[in-house]
């Protein structure tokens, strides 16, 4: 992955290879974006202070010592692909994303399968907010108050099969919502489309999985996902999907986009865990942002009440 703001390492040291020898050709296809006509669809998403106010009680336990991110950091300093490799990316071309009307379809190794309309999904438990800390892969770290219900009472809804052992995730494909998705213009990218992202079952039943649909009190921005995200805060940010179209549950260990594209690099578990330096950098830091010196990294990003999932198992080889 790409980090742009990282003073310690050059961007040669930490993007994958392909994704880095191809930015000539990300750079030719961003120019060409802006000259040819019909594509220049790419536009801002709405100012954060005009999204719709989103209700929900703070949960009592799930809240942080550290102070929260600032919401101008958390809405132009992110990772979403489909729209760019570049941090400001998002916050730049995400206004293309349409989050309603929106629907999230739930299938797989389910008794009830269905589909479910955006403000349907929202309604399957009360509305809850909880302040966590997001640890990326590539050494950076905010505190974000999140919005969502337990992904667990989805699940629940739908009621998995014996059969059933792991959640897969799927972000929408459409090159018109998500320029970047769009072949010839942007083949620099490593990743296959959709992205999907995935879980064992008993990791997305956990109470901490949140399936996330507002920040900072609002619905969420376009560019962190909208109209609906999974959080999952032991893990490195990667694994939460953003602008989820499909659950699928299934019975095999799910191929995921950033494992494809980087197997040796990014593992299907990647627990965040100091101890396990990625082929490229260290873990054992990490940089907040809005902050200047590099703090400790915890095991499992503080959030040592997961363990007992792992209980048994290697965590230097189930990376
Ligand atoms: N989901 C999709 N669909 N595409 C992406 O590129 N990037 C991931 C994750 N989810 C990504 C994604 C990464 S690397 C991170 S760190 C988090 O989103 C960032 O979430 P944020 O922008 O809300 O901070």
């Amino acid at each position: 992955m790409l980090i742009r703001h990282a003073p310690r390492y050059r961007s040669s040291e930490i993007t994958p290879e392909a994704v880095y020898l191809s930015r000539r050709a990300f750079m030719a296809g961003a120019a060409a974006l802006t000259l040819l006509p019909g594509e220049a669809d790419a536009a801002p998403p709405p100012p954060v202070d005009r999204l719709p106010p989103l209700k929900a009680a703070p949960h009592p336990t799930y809240r942080h010592t550290d102070p929260v991110t600032k919401i101008e950091s958390a809405v132009t300093y992110n990772n979403f692909y489909e729209f760019g490799v570049d941090k400001e990316d998002p916050s730049r071309n995400a206004g293309t994303l349409r989050p309603r009307p929106w629907n999230v379809v739930v299938e797989g190794l389910v008794r009830k399968p269905k589909t479910f309309d955006i403000d349907e999904l929202l309604k399957i438990a009360p509305l809850e907010e909880r302040i966590y800390s997001l640890r990326c892969v590539e050494g950076w770290s905010m505190i974000i108050p999140w919005i969502g219900v337990p992904l667990s009472a989805l699940l629940k809804r739908v009621e998995p099969t014996g059969n059933a052992k792991y959640v897969e995730f799927y972000t929408l494909v459409d090159p018109e919502q998500m320029p970047a998705q769009k072949k010839g213009l942007f083949s620099w990218s490593s990743l296959d489309w959709p992205y999907v992202e995935g879980l064992r079952l008993d990791e997305a039943q956990h109470p901490l999985t949140l399936l996330t649909a507002g920040m900072y009190g609002r619905v969420l921005p376009n560019q962190n996902g909208a109209p609906v995200r999974v959080v999952i805060p032991w893990k490195y940010g990667f694994k939460s999907a953003k602008s989820i179209v499909k659950i699928r549950l299934v019975a095999d260990e799910p191929k995921t986009a950033w494992n494809k594209a980087q197997p040796n690099e990014y593992g299907f578990y990647s627990n965040v865990n100091p101890t396990v330096p990625h082929p490229r950098w260290s873990q054992a830091t990490e940089r907040r942002i809005g902050e200047f010196r590099r703090r400790e990294t915890k095991m499992f990003n503080g959030y040592g009440e997961v363990a007992s999932l792992y209980s048994g198992m290697d965590l230097k080889k189930f990376i």
